[in-house]
């Protein structure tokens, strides 16, 4: 199961990770999006994919902020997951994709296992968002 947990204010963090999930069914892989994230709600196993945008001066979108609270607050057993970000930001903030970077620490900080280095999306470099992270999923499908 890949758990599919989007970061988003504005929906484009929201449409990348449904285009993702599509891309991965037609792989036979199964998946569940969590637009509202909750903890209680995930397994702590198999692979999750963490799409955030970036908002206010480097903060988390406000969806996910209760999710990424309650992962520094009471942090399961991180040893069966292994994960990877893509963070969406504006390469004019100096906080460029600071919440998908902070995510990919805290996950590896709390004892999951990375299986590639945090993924940016410049919105200034890619007005579709979804072209960057399908061109991102096949160079990375065979460690999902
Ligand atoms: C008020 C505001 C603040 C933003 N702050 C940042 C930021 O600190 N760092 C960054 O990389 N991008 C920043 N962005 C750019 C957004 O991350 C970008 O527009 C993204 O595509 C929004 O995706 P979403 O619709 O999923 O929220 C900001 C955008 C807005 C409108």
């Amino acid at each position: 199961m890949i758990h599919i947990i989007t970061g988003s204010t504005l929906g484009g963090a929201e449409y990348v990770g449904d285009h993702l999930s599509d891309l991965l069914v037609e792989k036979g892989l199964e998946t569940t999006i969590h637009n509202q994230p909750n903890l209680a709600e995930i397994d702590n196993q198999g692979t999750w994919l963490i799409v955030t945008s970036t908002h206010g001066a480097g903060d988390y979108p406000d969806n996910i902020q209760p999710f990424i609270q309650a992962l520094q607050a009471t942090p399961p057993k991180m040893s069966e997951v292994k994960y990877a970000v893509i963070a969406i930001g504006d390469s004019s903030y100096d906080t460029f994709c600071a919440a998908g970077k902070h995510a990919y620490d805290l996950l590896e900080n709390i004892g999951a296992t990375p299986i590639c280095d945090v993924f940016t999306i410049d919105v200034l470099a890619h007005s579709v968002p979804e072209d960057a992270a399908e061109a991102w999923f096949h160079d990375h499908i065979e460690r999902l």
